[in-house]
């Protein structure tokens, strides 16, 4: 079960509209290398890890993850906050407009809403791992892309901090990889037959 603290993770006060941004940073929201997509992978992938260990850090991550898509979706909202329809077609976010109105809903940046193949589960714990690393780094690499993209100290605070923690959990994740990589050492031998 969880229990809910009424606070966000990390901050938000973001004082400046940005509509533009808020259209870049949805990604985070509903891509394939979001918030949601890492919380409902971890979430789910933890079942199939093979002891304790794994499914506590699964569980732990996954957990955080549900808190960061707060923070994202707390971002979007004070972002496009007060917008006119005008505006909002002007940035591009009409066509989320005649479909959701103002309501968030979790697509890229791109518009493609998010789908459930970001799960991205095998069972193998070693497959599934080496996933969620490589889902760390490009979790990363996209907030820098999006850092670049403000100016503003109000978004790229939160931004910083987010990036920071797909660092730490990059190498939690790598942590347990190598572990397991002593134990399921024949999983990734040539196989006789
Ligand atoms: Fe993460």
């Amino acid at each position: 079960m969880w229990a809910y603290q009424k606070r966000l993770q990390y901050p938000i006060n973001i004082k400046k509209k940005d509509l533009r941004m808020a259209k870049y940073l949805v990604t985070q929201y509903g891509g394939g290398n979001g918030e949601l997509a890492a919380a409902l992978r971890y979430l789910n992938q933890r079942y199939t890890m093979p002891d304790n260990r794994g499914k506590a850090l699964l569980t732990d991550i996954g957990t955080e993850e549900l808190a960061h898509i707060e923070m994202i979706s707390t971002m979007i909202y004070q972002l496009t906050k007060d917008a006119t329809v005008e505006e909002l077609m002007e940035a591009g976010l009409g066509t989320n407009y005649a479909e959701h109105g103002p309501a968030l809903f979790p697509t890229d940046s791109n518009g493609v809403p998010f789908t459930v193949t970001y799960f991205a589960a095998t069972g193998d714990p070693l497959a599934d791992l080496m996933e969620d690393m490589a889902a760390e780094q490009k979790a990363r690499a996209v907030y820098e892309n999006l850092i670049d993209m403000t100016n503003d100290p109000d978004v790229i605070g939160p931004l910083l901090w987010l990036r920071q923690r797909e660092i730490v959990h990059y190498n939690r994740f790598k942590e347990l990889f190598e572990a397991y990589q002593q134990q399921y050492q024949s999983k990734i031998e040539p196989r006789e037959n």
